[in-house]
C-alpha cells in the first residue's frame, strides 16, 4: 500500500496559523455533505477526518500529512442552505485567503455528487480555480448509490455541465466501498512527481 503513515497536523483559519509550506499540498473542495472528509478517510484508510450526516461539519481548514511527504487539506464545504449570510462571507474569506496565499498548493480535488449534475456553485468554484490558475481534477462521490447505467453516464454529464474537455480527469469514487480510490491516488501521485 502507498499509505504508510498518516498524521493530523492542525486546524487553522488564517494563513499565519497554517503549517510551514514544506510539502506539496492537495486540497479537497466541494459542497457541504458531498463527502470531502469521507474521501480523505478512504484515501488514508482510517477515520482521521470528522464525518457527519448533517452538512457543515468541517468548519476549519484541516491539514494532514501523508507518509511525511504530501500534505492533504480538508476544507469546509459551500452551498449549505441553512448557513447565515455572515457565515457564508466568513467561508469565502477563509477559502479565498487559502487559495491566494498557499504557495505549496499543488492540486485541488473538486468533489461533486455523482447523483446530480454539478450545481451553479460547483460551476462557480471551477471558474474560481481556473481564474486563480490552480490545477484541479474532479471527483464524483457516492458512486455506490448509482446503478450501472447511471455510472456509465455520470462523467459525461459532469464534464458537459462544468464545460470541461472530453479527456479532463474525472474520477468516480465511493468512500463507502473504496472504489475508484486507487485510480485517483495513482493520478495524484503521478501529478505531484511530474
Ligand atoms: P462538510 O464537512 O459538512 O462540508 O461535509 P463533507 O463534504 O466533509 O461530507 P462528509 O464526508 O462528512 O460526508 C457527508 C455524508 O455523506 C456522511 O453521512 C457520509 O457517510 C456520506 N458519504 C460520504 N461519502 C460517501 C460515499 O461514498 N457513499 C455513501 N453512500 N455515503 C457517503
Ligand atoms: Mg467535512
Amino acid at each position: 500500500s502507498v499509505i504508510k503513515k498518516v498524521q493530523f497536523i492542525k486546524s487553522a483559519v488564517n494563513p499565519k496559523d497554517y503549517p510551514q509550506p514544506k510539502y506539496p499540498e492537495v486540497a479537497v473542495v466541494g459542497r457541504s455533505n458531498v463527502g470531502k472528509s469521507s474521501l480523505i478517510n478512504a484515501i488514508f484508510k482510517r477515520n482521521i477526518a470528522k464525518v457527519s450526516s448533517s452538512p457543515g461539519k468541517t468548519r476549519l481548514i484541516n491539514f494532514f500529512l501523508l507518509n511525511d511527504r504530501i500534505s492533504f487539506v480538508d476544507l469546509p464545504g459551500y452551498g449549505y442552505a441553512a448557513v447565515s449570510k455572515a457565515e457564508r462571507a466568513k467561508w469565502k474569506k477563509m477559502i479565498e485567503k487559502y487559495f491566494q496565499t498557499r504557495e505549496n498548493l499543488s492540486l485541488v480535488i473538486m468533489l461533486v455528487d455523482s447523483r446530480h449534475p454539478p450545481t451553479k456553485l460547483d460551476i462557480m468554484m471551477k471558474e474560481w480555480l481556473e481564474d486563480l490558475g490552480i490545477p484541479y481534477i474532479v471527483v464524483a462521490t457516492k458512486a455506490d448509490k448509482l446503478n450501472q447505467s447511471e455510472k456509465a453516464r455520470t462523467k459525461k454529464v459532469i464534464r458537459e455541465t462544468l464545460g470541461l474537455p472530453k479527456d479532463f480527469p474525472v474520477f468516480l469514487t465511493s468512500a463507502k466501498e473504496g472504489t475508484g480510490i486507487k485510480e485517483l491516488m495513482s493520478y495524484v501521485l503521478d501529478f505531484l512527481t511530474e
